[in-house]
């Protein structure tokens, strides 16, 4: 399978919603071989769209000469698009946001009714993919968090996508936390192994991917003793 990833975190390599995304690849691999391109969102030139929907009318063709083109080429080439973000203000980072936003030459201005909704008719066939966010956030609690980034995620993408949030993230950078983080990151393997086979997640697997590594009050307790 060819996988796209786009890292949204400015930490690039550093990142420790990566390492969760390293795993399920890992999981992925074990189960057959994939072909991984990734992206550091941070790295690229990619210009602020500009609104101007010039893209929807001339079939696709952005008045900006930068990374996007082959990042647009690189999308529709891909059989999975995999992005690993942290979340940042209950979103996704700026980098990462203006590659979705300059994705808008792949859709028309023509809008059509699917169910309840308003789409774009597409100007280019995206149909084959499949689409994975992984999230990985700094408090301990999901609710009341990851909300906003999930709806985005789920307009976006209607059909195909599957979710992975994880809070806590910042554990799985500290060397000190590995006896949880370890089987932790076992777990998200296991799920990527589960996903490469069957294009899924069991519902209880990702209920204990997704659900914190210690007490929320223990996590906030720590990061407060070290603030
Ligand atoms: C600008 C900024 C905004 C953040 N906003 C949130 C937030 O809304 N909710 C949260 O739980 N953590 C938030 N965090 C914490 C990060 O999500 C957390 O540190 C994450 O583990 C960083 O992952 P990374 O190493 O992959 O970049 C924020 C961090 C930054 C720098």
């Amino acid at each position: 399978m060819k996988i796209a990833v786009f890292n949204g975190s400015p930490k690039r390599d550093g990142s420790d919603t990566l390492r969760i995304t390293r795993a399920f690849l890992d999981g992925m691999c074990e189960y057959a071989p994939q072909e991984i391109t990734q992206v550091h969102a941070a790295d690229k030139h990619v210009e602020y769209c500009t609104g101007c929907f010039e893209c929807m009318h001339n079939g696709g063709r952005c008045i900006f000469e930068d990374d996007m083109r082959e990042i647009l080429d690189l999308m529709l080439e891909s059989d999975l698009l995999i992005f690993s973000f942290p979340l940042y203000c209950y979103g996704m980072p700026a980098p990462l946001k203006a590659v979705i936003d300059r994705t808008l030459p792949l859709s028309g201005m023509a809008m059509q009714k699917v169910g309840d909704r308003y789409e774009h008719v597409g100007q280019a066939d995206y149909s084959h993919l499949r689409y994975l966010m992984i999230c990985g956030c700094g408090f301990p609690n999901s609710r009341h968090n990851f909300e906003p980034a999930e709806a985005q995620f789920r307009l976006m993408f209607p059909s195909g996508h599957t979710i992975i949030t994880v809070p806590e993230c910042p554990m799985f950078g500290a060397p000190e936390a590995e006896t949880v983080t370890r089987p932790r990151l076992g777990l998200i393997k296991k799920a990527g192994y589960q996903y490469a086979k069957t294009g899924e997640i069991g519902a209880e697997l990702m209920s204990v991917i997704t659900s914190p590594m210690i007490p929320e009050e223990q996590y906030a307790q720590i990061v407060n003793a070290n603030s």
